[in-house]
């Protein structure tokens, strides 16, 4: 959020100095629209029901439509409330109508929603797109959900969640773009000016929200909301990273995270809302709450009760409470009893009123009706953004014997359930899309005019149906089974101990290849998964995600060749969960993993990948050579020479790595440092160059110093983490 003019400034002090205590916290209260009344349990009773199945999704879907809706009026008409958690432009201008005119301030609302990977439009989940290694196209997928969400009242998104993990057990690696600090805070870049860039019409931006802050992914054993701990080495050199870049780029707001952090909750963790966020990057937005975490603070241990996690929350620095009233009811008490300073809640509010000022909802806080219904039919640049998206976040992870591309006249046998549900191509955290809008893989085969027939034969859950594995045998030259997990099965509280293929799917693809036919495994998953059996199985697999609404149609494009694959993983494929967690940035340890026993391994299995950070096959192949580095005055400057040595024009992506051989501090192994596309017909070669600021090379001490080191460092440049060519360069600073 880049500053306010100061003429905005000075209307933000104005509005300020004329509102009372309870406007103020009014303003610091984010209300959902809340379920009242209609059924003969309490609200929370039916949720638990629905959970565990005493009632189905479609009944409590059904009990939900018919219950009445709180959406606050009151509480907006007294300014009780400063930000609403709704998407739906009639409502929203209505709503909007109350706040401006009457309440007593006139103060604009704030329409908050969870728009993660796309709005109406639905695009590939982050772990997917951040494996196109392309900071354009993060930032035209984000502006395209910024224009679509505005039309339907949304003008702040909570997104881009910029979660460094390196635990597949944790459900929502889905939704980050990755382990690796260098990628990620390109994604975070990218995404803020996508969200908030385009200010050629309010209509055309929100505001961003960076979450969770701070290291949630790093939840001990990968299990969701729990414990972190680490040193503050590690913090700043890895989990902060992508913040401070969103920061930089003018985010304009934060969402503090469920977890402890080192023994304080994210909520009312001083040291990183107030030392570090706004106190060392000078963040002028707002910090919201994630999800009823005020009330959390008791349940953590932090908090003697809700006031003290009130006035915890404040001081630290949280400025809106996120869906437990705690604020609205408790604060106006602290204040008067002393235990709370007025300032602090002045700050909390400027920043509030400095956010809405910055939308421009104090001059245009509407949506004009003729936007309304501007995507209801969404338009073809979209549909090709999202396929487009999807087909280069495709990863080629096995193609022996080039199964793969195939051809649409051949026989093929298209088998697994998840092939033709067509909701499940849009992953964890959709909200706003529509499921006739949705490609299924089974229709993107039937788009591109391919000769298959269809058998489900099995899918995440549920048994073989053997019949029609025989009838797959049978029809097909070819089997193409679509494997892997439903998309509840990862996002949030979606932990997994064991994140091998679920259900019978493993026994599946055995009865598949005893058939004799070629089997080619098409994976839609949200986590990485442990297939150290099935690869050896199969000559061809395809790491597909959850890839948004035109899935079937991108996943088609590459299948039968219209799009030479060139996604790279975001992260880490392990051999077996027990791996976990398992990540390419690692240090070296002072054994590091070998053959011989006593080092850094495991007595069962390997302690090597399945698949590595930034790996990613091509119908073509790549050579590099000729790898340089040069020592400018600040910079090193590298090159290496990359040949496109197969028969297939593609993209590569040239990455750039670097290792500190020698620090005060043991680094990692391998640092990301850089990324090209190169586009390269058959047998062509091109000198790729990319440049690494000296700066760059340095880290965080454990007492909160950058430092940059004299010493040697090995450059990489190549295929991925593990493939690449090395050049060793001492570096004086
Ligand atoms: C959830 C999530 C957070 C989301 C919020 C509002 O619990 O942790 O990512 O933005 O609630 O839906």
């Amino acid at each position: 959020m880049k500053r306010l003019t100061q003429e905005q400034k000075a209307r933000v002090k104005e509005i300020l100095s004329q509102m009372t205590l309870e406007e103020k916290i009014g303003q610091m209260n984010q209300e959902s629209v809340s379920i009242v009344g209609g059924f003969d349990v309490p609200f929370e009773e039916l949720i638990e029901m629905m959970t565990d199945g005493r009632i189905s999704n479609e009944e409590f879907e059904k009990i939900l439509s018919n219950a009445e809706r709180d959406f606050h009026e009151e509480d907006i008409r007294t300014g009780r409330v400063g930000s609403l958690m709704v998407s739906d432009p009639r409502k929203c201008n209505e709503l909007q109508k109350i706040a401006m005119e009457e309440s007593r301030l006139g103060i604009p609302l704030m329409f908050g929603l969870d728009v993660i990977h796309g709005f109406r439009t639905v695009y590939p989940i982050a772990i997917a797109e951040a494996g196109a290694f392309d900071t354009d196209l993060f930032e035209r997928t984000a502006s395209m959900a910024a224009k679509e969400s505005r039309t339907q009242g949304v003008n702040w998104h909570f997104a881009p969640m910029l979660d460094i993990a390196r635990d597949a057990r944790w459900g929502r690696v889905s939704e980050g773009p990755g382990e690796d600090p260098y990628l990620v805070s390109a994604f975070a870049g990218a995404k803020i000016k996508g969200l908030q860039g385009d200010r050629s019409s309010t209509e055309n931006y929100v505001a961003a929200c960076l979450k969770h802050y701070v290291a949630y992914g790093a939840c001990e054993a990968g299990r969701d909301y729990n414990t972190t701990m680490m040193p503050d080495s590690m913090l700043r050199n890895n989990y902060l990273k992508p913040f401070k870049t969103a920061v930089e780029a003018g985010a304009a707001t934060v969402m503090a995270s469920f977890n402890d952090l080192n023994g304080v909750p994210c909520t009312v963790n001083k040291y990183t809302l107030r030392d570090i966020l706004k106190g060392e990057w000078e963040f002028p937005g707002l910090v919201v709450s994630d999800a009823n975490a005020i009330r959390e603070c008791v349940a953590h241990g932090i908090a003697a009760d809700e006031m003290d996690a009130a006035v915890q929350s404040a001081e630290a620095g949280l400025d809106i409470d996120m869906g437990t009233t705690i604020y609205k009811n408790k604060l106006e008490e602290a204040v008067a009893n002393g235990t709370l300073d007025e300032a602090v809640i002045d700050d909390a509010v400027e920043r509030i009123l400095s956010v809405k000022m910055w939308l421009g909802l104090f001059d245009h806080p509407y949506v004009p009706e003729e936007a309304m219904d501007r995507y209801d039919v969404l338009p073809k640049e979209h549909l090709d953004l999202a396929r487009e998206a999807g087909a280069r976040s495709i990863v080629l992870l096995k193609n022996e014997g080039d199964v793969l591309p195939l051809k649409k006249s051949q026989k093929i046998s298209l088998v697994g359930a998840l092939a033709d549900i067509r909701e499940e191509v849009v992953g964890a955290w959709a909200l706003s899309w529509r499921p006739e809008d949705c490609v299924s893989i089974r229709q993107g085969f039937e788009n591109a005019g391919a000769d298959f027939e269809y058998y489900p034969c099995c899918g995440p859950e549920g048994p073989i149906n053997e019949e029609e594995v025989e009838k797959a045998a049978a029809y097909g030259d070819v089997i193409v089974a679509v494997l892997g997990e439903t998309t509840s099965m990862s996002g949030e509280a979606s932990s997994k101990a064991d994140i091998t293929l679920p259900g019978e799917q493993t026994e599946l693809i055995k009865k598949l290849v005893a058939t004799g036919k070629p089997v080619v495994v098409l994976l839609m998953n949200g986590r990485p998964l442990a297939l150290q059996k099935e690869v050896e199985m199969v000559p061809a697999m395809v790491e597909c995600w959850h890839l948004g609404i035109q899935m079937g149609n991108a996943v088609a494009d590459v299948v039968f060749g219209d799009k030479n694959p060139e996604g790279r993983l975001a992260s880490t494929f392990p051999q077996v969960t027990g791996q976990c967690p398992i990540y390419y940035n690692h240090m070296s340890t002072g054994r590091p993993g070998g053959r011989s026993k006593f080092t850094s391994r495991y007595l069962d299995v390997t302690h090597e990948p399945q698949f590595p950070f930034g790996y990613g096959l091509s119908y073509t192949t790549y050579a590099y050579d000729n790898l340089k580095v040069e020592e400018a005055a600040d910079k090193l400057i590298v090159s290496v020479d990359v040949t496109n040595s197969g028969a297939v024009d593609g993209t590569e992506t040239v990455q750039l790595y670097m290792q500190d051989v020698a620090a005060s501090l043991v680094r990692p192994v391998r640092e990301l440092k850089g990324f090209a596309k190169a586009e390269l017909k058959a047998g062509e070669t091109k000198t790729v160059t990319m440049e690494l600021a000296k700066a760059d090379m340095g880290f965080y001490d454990n007492d909160k110093n950058y430092k940059t080191e004299d010493g040697l460092f090995r450059i990489f440049a190549g295929h991925s983490s593990k493939e690449n060519l090395c050049s060793e360069v001492t570096v004086q600073f």
